[in-house]
């Protein structure tokens, strides 16, 4: 399986509307070398710093979080639709308990760039080095989505990750098309 490295821009629109449904998988490595994937449905793309960057948010609760502290990368990998299974398990498994890669059957794929792995087989992959986080606010914070989102605290830490490759798969596109009724 050989990823091409792409524009960090070239698959914008359909990982965004992943992201949205049914998410994205979001790969950290504990400084043990321990790998882990959880799933994501918040973060973003952009520009800061005049850097391409993904921003994802994490609640302390996680263990990503725990492996994110320990590190300076993480990898987000778009899934393909054979591989939305495996996103809800670890999305609603933690690998605090098992380790969820080997319980669906999940390989990673070193990263060019970054310390943190890819997942093999997903069709994108973003290599992220991690150069600011910040806490959501409380204080800062309309009221209406604190009690909405945070009624028992656990504030997302916004972990900003610039983006020092894209690989995609051949037929990234292809595995990537709107579903056909
Ligand atoms: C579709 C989906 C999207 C999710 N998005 C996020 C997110 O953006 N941030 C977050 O902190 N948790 C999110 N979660 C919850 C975590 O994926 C879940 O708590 C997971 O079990 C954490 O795994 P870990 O403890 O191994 O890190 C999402 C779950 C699902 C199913």
């Amino acid at each position: 399986m050989t990823y091409q490295t792409v524009p960090y821009d070239a698959f914008l629109r359909p990982t965004l509307a992943r992201l949205d449904d049914p998410g994205l998988f979001l790969v950290s490595q504990g400084q043990d070398g321990r790998t882990n994937a959880m799933a994501i449905g918040w973060g973003t793309i952009g520009i800061i710093w005049g850097k391409p960057m993904f921003l994802v948010l994490v609640r302390p609760s996680r263990f990503t979080y725990s492996l994110l502290e320990q590190s300076d990368s993480f990898t987000v990998c778009v899934p393909a639709p054979s591989q939305y299974d495996a996103l809800l398990y670890c999305g609603n498994h933690s690998g605090r308990d098992e380790d969820k890669l080997a319980v669906c059957g999940l390989e990673t794929v070193p990263s060019l760039r970054v310390r943190t792995p890819g997942l093999a087989g997903t069709p994108l992959i973003y290599e992220c080095q991690i150069v600011h986080h910040n806490d959501i606010l409380a204080g800062n914070l309309q009221g209406s989505i604190i009690s909405e989102y945070y009624p028992q605290d656990n504030y997302h830490r916004v972990y900003f990750g610039e983006i020092l490759a894209l690989r995609a798969l051949p037929d990234a596109e292809v595995l990537l098309e709107p579903a056909r009724c």
